[in-house]
């Protein structure tokens, strides 16, 4: 009986003390105090500040107002890539995730993205079981791509296909 499974998603679209807006310079201070509990390796803030400069859609996920997550997209032509989500360490397992997902699907969509691509540690089970969840599907590996604790750890790449 699929069509009575929980969807946390779709419940959160209900939701109305959780919501998104466009990240702004001035966030970078929240952004980065959870980038820095979520991450092992966390962006730095100058990341963040060229990823704004340079126009790539970037969302805050606010729950009553405060912020608890982010989202970070580039484009190409008909390619988007997401280069960060995150939800606040004590706020995961909530649904959130999956939620800042489908929005930044749902933006790259409305860019007329084709395709979605990113890339995840195959240390982050949590995050791997979201995107296959979603859709995505592992299409290749870069090796030694992240740093890791005593060298370098691979990414999994992942891409959904994005149909009308
Ligand atoms: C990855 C991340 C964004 C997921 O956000 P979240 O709010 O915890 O995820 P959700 O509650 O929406 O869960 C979505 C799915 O993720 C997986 N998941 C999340 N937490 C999990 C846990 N504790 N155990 C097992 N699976 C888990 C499940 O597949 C879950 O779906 P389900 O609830 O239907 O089983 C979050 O863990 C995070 O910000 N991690 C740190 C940053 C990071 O690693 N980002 C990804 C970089 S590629």
């Amino acid at each position: 009986m699929s069509a009575l499974r929980f969807d946390p998603g779709h419940a959160l679209d209900q939701r109305s003390d959780v919501t998104l807006r466009p990240m702004r310079e001035a966030d970078l201070e929240e952004v980065m105090a959870i980038e820095l509990r979520a991450y092992p390796f966390p962006w730095t803030r100058g990341i963040f500040r060229d990823c704004l400069a340079a126009g790539y859609p970037a969302w805050l996920l606010l729950e009553r107002g405060l912020p608890i997550g982010y989202g970070v997209l580039s484009m190409a032509v008909d390619e988007a890539h997401i280069l960060n989500v995150c939800v606040a360490p004590e706020r995961q397992g909530r649904g959130l995730g999956r939620y800042l997902l489908r929005a930044l699907v749902r933006g790259a969509r409305e860019r007329r993205a084709e395709r979605v691509f990113l890339e995840v540690r195959p240390s982050n089970p949590h995050a791997i079981a979201l995107y296959h969840s979603e859709g995505f599907n592992e299409i290749g590996r870069r090796p030694r791509y992240y740093p890791a604790h005593g060298g370098r750890e691979d990414a999994i790449v992942m891409a959904i296909e994005l149909l009308d």
